[in-house]
């Protein structure tokens, strides 16, 4: 018995010696409230190209609640462990980052610790701005304390125990976070590590496109950039393991981050809508950067093709009678807009993406397509887009299906199975007063 208590106490030692090491390990000190930097003390070109940077960034996509103040915090994230709400980025002193020194500042977007030295959950994607360079960083700051300081008491964000014990974090960022810049590879053209700089740090692309493990970390290797699913949509690959039906070309890749739409693919609609509205506001040298860094992951031999004949052919055979009622539902409610085999022209509702090319048709999940049907695109990328009504009150589950399962019986694809019942799911997820589904 003696033994047994000596050796219980034995162990609880060493659980508080593992425990307390592990929080003097991980203790970030706070930093001490900065005063407000005066407006004047930043030039306003510094400014300017701030709020470029937190553009491509997509600062405001997140820090802004629905209906909400720019920048002023509160949106909620749903994670498995709770839901986690962004934070108010304008200058006010009591609420927001007033009192964030630069180095503060710096901290939390490259360390992910904020100015009291608290760890941040890693939805916020600090695992890519760690990469942002020391003069961005800087415009980003100026821009950030130039903006009016708006008070915004925000909901706390209550994670399940033990995910509410935030130096746990430090053990994730011990595996997940490669801080510092992103080395240069002197193999590669200048361009290439400029589109890599971009889509690696403030881009963050692959906080969406790349599949997570277990413990949410990004895969990388092969899996980097190879898919993922969010809020229900499906977040295709930029790899070779794209569904889309005819490869992506450089040029492909330009029109669609510059336009949100590209002619052979399709348009940017649902969480890639707010990136494209970012991105297409960067020079023009910057977004052929990005494209020649995407490209390198997709496959250097593939023809870029004919779109026009590749439609054409995908209707060389009518595989349904007029009054089928897919057919039907189609010419009724979609040729309008999406007249299918008459080629690939621009239409009086902003862009005519033709769905025989559409990547979301041809991918293994039929989300992303049922989605846009159900909600219609309510806010474009850019001003040429255009936008789609949504079918939500006019069509029925089964409909939606049959309409998905006839297009892509033409189209050459075998149909999704199970739909109705898939349509219903997401029918009700999406549903106004729905919460979101599932975080990054
Ligand atoms: C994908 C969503 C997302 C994007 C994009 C994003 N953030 Fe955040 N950010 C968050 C979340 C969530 C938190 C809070 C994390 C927490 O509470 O642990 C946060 C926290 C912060 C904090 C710490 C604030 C505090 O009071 O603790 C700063 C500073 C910040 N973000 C700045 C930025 C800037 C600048 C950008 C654009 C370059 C940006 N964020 C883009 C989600 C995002
Ligand atoms: C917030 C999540 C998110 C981020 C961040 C994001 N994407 Fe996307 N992306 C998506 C989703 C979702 C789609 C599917 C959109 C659709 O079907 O309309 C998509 C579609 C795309 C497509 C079209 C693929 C195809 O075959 O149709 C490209 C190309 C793309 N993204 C590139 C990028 C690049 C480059 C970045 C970084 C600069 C980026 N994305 C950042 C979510 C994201
Ligand atoms: C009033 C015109 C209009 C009608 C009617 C219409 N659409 Fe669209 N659709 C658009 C436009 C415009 C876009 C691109 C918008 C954007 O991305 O901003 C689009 C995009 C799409 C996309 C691609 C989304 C993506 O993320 O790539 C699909 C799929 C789609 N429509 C299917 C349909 C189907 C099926 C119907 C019939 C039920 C239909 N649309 C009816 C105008 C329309």
């Amino acid at each position: 018995m003696r033994t047994l208590k000596k050796l219980f106490f034995i162990v609880l030692a060493l659980l508080i010696i593992v425990i307390g090491g592990f929080f003097a390990l991980t203790h970030q000190p706070a930093i001490e409230p900065a005063a407000q930097p005066a407006a004047g003390s930043f030039a306003p070109q510094l400014i300017d190209k701030g709020k470029l940077l937190a553009a491509m960034g997509d600062c405001a996509v997140c820090h802004t609640a629905p209906g909400g103040t720019k920048n002023t915090g509160g949106l909620p994230i749903a994670s498995p462990f709770g839901t986690i709400y962004t934070t108010n980025i304008t200058p006010d002193a009591e609420t927001g980052i007033g009192g964030w020194s630069y180095e503060a500042f710096e901290r939390a977007m490259r360390h992910g610790v904020n100015r009291d030295g608290q760890y941040l959950y890693p939805a916020f994607p600090y695992t890519s701005f760690t990469r942002v360079s020391d003069e961005d960083m800087k415009a980003l700051y100026a821009y950030l304390m130039t903006q009016p300081a708006v008070k915004h008491q925000l909901p706390k964000t209550e994670l399940k125990f033990p995910f509410n014990i935030r130096p746990g974090i430090a053990a994730w960022n011990w595996m997940y976070l490669k801080k510092g810049p992103l080395p240069e590879d002197t193999t590669k053209p200048p361009e290439w590590n400029r589109g890599a700089y971009i889509a690696e740090g403030l881009g963050h692309c692959s906080a969406c496109h790349s599949p997570r493990d277990q413990f949410a970390g990004e895969k990388g290797g092969s899996e980097k950039f190879a898919g993922s699913t969010l809020d229900g949509w499906s977040v295709p690959a930029l790899t070779s393991k794209t569904s889309a039906p005819m490869p992506w070309t450089a040029d492909d890749l330009y029109a669609y981050f510059k336009h949100g739409f590209s002619p052979r693919h399709g348009s940017a609609a649902g969480p890639m809508a707010p990136v494209i509205h970012g991105l297409s506001q960067q020079s023009d040298a910057d977004l052929k950067a990005l494209s020649s860094y995407i490209m390198s992951f997709k496959d250097a031999n593939a023809q870029s093709g004919d779109a026009e004949a590749f439609v054409a052919g995908k209707f060389k055979e009518p595989k349904f009678a007029i009054d089928h009622e897919g057919y039907r539902l189609f010419e009724g409610a979609c040729a309008s807009c999406h007249s299918d085999a008459s080629g690939v022209k621009d239409s009086m509702f902003g862009v005519r993406p033709q769905l025989a090319l559409n990547t979301n048709l041809y991918s293994d999940s039929p989300n992303n397509a049922a989605l846009v049907i159900l909600n219609g695109i309510q806010e474009a990328a850019t001003p040429t887009t255009g936008t789609m009504p949504a079918f939500r009150h006019n069509l029925s589950d089964a409909q939606i299906a049959t309409l998905l399962n006839t297009m892509r019986e033409q189209y050459g694809l075998k149909p999704w199975s199970d739909l109705p019942a898939q349509v219903g799911k997401l029918r009700r997820d999406t549903a106004p007063g729905a919460t979101r589904l599932s975080a990054h």
